[in-house]
């Protein structure tokens, strides 16, 4: 070990590490904020739509009338996927593939069909971004009509983005309300900051790989319960408490055996996600509209929150507050999306913040290498395998 330089200081799990400078968005997760371009998320939740986010992420300002107008055009004739895409998804989904393993293929597969796959300028990457923006929604509902023995959907060009996926999912066209939840899901997953997705995804695009490559790895990376994965883990969590009357003494075996409380907890918040606030408040009118199954869920989520807060501050650890992932399965669940399907909605969502992060990474690209520090033995004695 003479050549080895002192032991470095490891930065596991790279916690506290700047890797880019950025102006898509700002996490202040000590004050419980969360910006776009310097716009507040709760702003953009009431006043914009997931469009205009979109082009604010591309082009770092808010559009005016006439170019959204062209922006949205060309994002909703971008939304039909080819035939041979849909024959994939049919196969994968016979094989009872769970939808962000065929979600992951059928994007890489999609690239395929790209004309302009190979290039790699910012004008062309703006728009293979937004034609992937278009379609992975339409992916993931052509994934929940084939699992479902239903045939896809074909998109409409007339429709907003929320309205043309909900259109797409279920063959009518969705309520104002339900537009409304499904484009603030939409927004509220956009961006954020240097998640775990996001950095796989500017790594793929740091070596000069294509845009849809970096759009699989954020897919790939997204999938893990740590991460995306934790709506479909609360969901099931809710489902496995069952009523509110049994939040106690679930949550207190829980912390007996160190299970993880999910939707809780955040790297980088320290305090209450705004995603999570803007969410709870929407699921209580979703409650209290729909009743049935949304109502039950909020009522146990809204108790564990309680009293997992009050056994986290107990513990000293008042900084495990709910995330965004808490509050999302209630909506979902009143638009009849399974759970199975959150987190590939999920990705539907954040396919903007990834190709917005590549865009902008690559514009002053550097390749990603960063270094793992040896703890192996040199200079081993190569023994031939029949001596051995
Ligand atoms: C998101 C998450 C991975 C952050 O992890 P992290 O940065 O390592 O968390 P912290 O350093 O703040 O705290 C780690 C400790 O806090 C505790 N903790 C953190 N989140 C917890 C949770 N949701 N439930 C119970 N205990 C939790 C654990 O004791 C953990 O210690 P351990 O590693 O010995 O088990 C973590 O909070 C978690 O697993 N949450 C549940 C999954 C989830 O909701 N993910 C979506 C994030 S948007």
């Amino acid at each position: 070990m003479s050549s080895s330089p002192s032991r470095p200081q490891i930065a596991k799990g790279l916690e506290g590490i700047y890797v880019m400078e950025t102006r898509l968005s700002y996490i202040d997760g000590i004050n419980s904020r969360l910006y776009y371009l310097g716009y507040r998320i709760e702003d953009l939740a009431v006043f914009s739509s997931y469009e205009e986010v979109a082009f604010l992420l591309y082009f770092y300002r808010l559009p005016k009338k006439e170019e959204f107008e062209l922006f949205k055009g060309f994002l909703y004739e971008s939304r039909a996927i080819p035939g041979d895409v849909i024959e994939l998804i049919r196969k994968m989904v016979s094989r009872k593939a769970h939808p962000m393993d065929i979600l992951r293929t059928a994007v890489s597969y999609l690239a395929t069909f790209d004309p302009e796959l190979g290039v790699g300028d910012r004008e062309a990457n703006i728009r293979k971004a937004i034609r992937l923006l278009a379609r992975v929604p339409t992916i993931v509902a052509t994934i929940y009509r084939l699992s479902r023995g239903l045939d896809p959907i074909e998109p409409r060009e007339d429709l907003r983005h929320a309205e043309n996926f909900l259109y797409m999912m279920h063959g009518k066209i969705p309520t104002e309300f339900e537009t409304k939840v499904m484009d603030t899901i939409f927004i509220l997953h956009a961006e954020h900051g240097m998640n775990a997705s996001s950095f796989a995804s500017i790594v793929t695009a740091s070596t000069l790989s294509d845009i849809y490559s970096a759009v699989v790895s954020g897919i790939a990376t997204l999938k893990g319960p740590l991460h995306g994965g934790a709506a479909e883990a609360a969901y099931y969590q809710f489902k496995e408490i069952g009523d509110p009357e049994n939040v106690e003494p679930w949550v207190k075996e829980a912390l007996k055996t160190k299970r993880r409380i999910m939707g809780m907890g955040h790297r980088v918040y320290k305090s209450y996600d705004p995603r999570a606030k803007i969410m709870k408040e929407l699921d209580a009118e979703i409650a209290s509209k729909y009743g049935g199954e949304p109502e039950k869920l909020y009522k146990i989520a809204v108790k564990l929150e309680e009293i997992a807060l009050r056994e986290f501050a107990a513990m000293g650890r008042t900084d495990i507050q709910p995330n965004i992932d808490f509050y999302t399965p209630i909506a979902y669940t009143a638009l009849k999306i399974v759970p199975e399907l959150f987190t590939a909605v999920f990705a539907a969502s954040r396919t903007v913040g990834w190709t917005a992060k590549v865009i902008e990474y690559t514009t002053d690209n550097r390749l990603i290498r960063p270094l793992d520090y040896y703890v192996g033995e040199l200079d081993k004695k190569y023994i031939p395998i029949n001596e051995r």
